[in-house]
């Protein structure tokens, strides 16, 4: 039997890339920059496999290109590049990556609210600036211990949060579309999403990027929280309106916002929003570290392979 022919976007691990060779034939993008679409709908004229990623837009006219396409397959949790509707037309499975990146992915969260609520990035400022003159003029921080964290999209990273989280000692309410008895057992309060607002300390945003949640942050929401809360967004940058979020911080409507994610992504350098001094931001590296990615991609291949086989998909969305 042939191989089969398969278009890969992005790096995979060597070890990955071979066990993909031993069954495929491969056009590889490697590129951290975007893929042209002419070159990838004409790659994708004859392939039956496809491992996207999350700047590829996967739709209707990707896939009237691509008909002999079987199986698609992503390393992210996130696929809201993809119109699953359009998949599902053509009956194409569509692979992603849960759970291996809860717990890489709820340490940077933890790892920005502690690093927001300390100053931490802050301090090494000061510290290369050459500002610590005495140990009594410093940056100082806020405690997280007894104070409420609100997470609005309490999932599997909502809740390896969570435990972290408490053991801090904070409080922790969340929203959710409807109450969970998981969450319950982690002793969190389901409350309704202005509740969450108005009553965190510190506000998390794990919500996937879908209609319903595009802006769901906008200048009302930000409006009802707390003039000391500090806001989180780890999801996706268009869950928030930037133009609200950077009004709301110069205004000190909001202490702080830490984010890994930004809308538009990548931000640009000089975008206003840098030049504030209540502002962290990470480049999108919530899943990030060597082995969690490694898991990733392995999970991609496995995802991709049982497609082409015609096996069950180890994390299939659309099955
Ligand atoms: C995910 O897995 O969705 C991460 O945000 C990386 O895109």
């Amino acid at each position: 039997m042939g191989k089969y022919k398969i278009v890969v976007i992005g790096q995979l691990n060597k070890d990955l890339m071979n066990q993909l060779e031993q069954k495929c034939e491969i056009k590889v993008w490697s590129s951290p920059q975007k893929i042209p679409r002419d070159t990838l709908l004409s790659w994708l004229s004859d392939a039956e496999g496809f491992i996207s990623r999350g700047d590829v837009v996967v739709n209707g006219e990707l896939l009237s290109k691509a008909p002999k396409l079987r199986v698609i397959a992503q390393a992210s949790v996130g696929y809201d590049n993809v119109d699953i509707d359009a998949c599902m037309s053509r009956s194409i499975p569509f692979g992603n990556t849960p759970e291996v990146l809860n717990e890489a992915t709820a340490d940077l969260i933890y790892g920005l609210l502690i690093s927001s609520a300390r100053r931490i990035h802050e301090g090494f400022e000061y510290v290369k600036d050459g500002k610590w003159e005495s140990p009594f003029n410093i940056p100082m921080g806020v405690d997280l211990y007894e104070k409420t964290l609100g997470i609005i999209g309490m999932g599997n990273i909502g809740r390896r949060v969570a435990v972290r989280a408490q053991a801090s000692g904070m409080n922790i309410l969340y929203h959710n579309r409807k109450e969970s008895v998981a969450n319950n057992e982690l002793n969190c309060k389901y409350e309704t999403f202005e509740n969450v607002l108005k009553q965190s300390d510190f506000i998390i945003v794990l919500v996937p990027l879908s209609n319903q949640t595009k802006k769901l942050f906008k200048k009302t929401e930000f409006e009802i929280m707390k003039q000391t809360a500090y806001f989180i967004n780890a999801s996706r940058g268009a869950v928030v309106d930037t133009n609200a979020l950077y009004q709301a911080l110069v205004n000190k409507e909001i202490a702080y916002a830490a984010l890994d994610v930004t809308d538009p992504e990548p931000i640009q350098s000089d975008h206003p929003i840098l030049k504030l001094n209540n502002i962290l931001i990470t480049p999108h590296i919530g899943s990030a570290t060597t082995e969690t990615r490694y898991k990733m991609g392995q999970l991609t291949v496995e995802n991709l392979l049982a497609g082409l086989e015609s096996k069950k998909m180890p994390s299939c969305v659309n099955k």
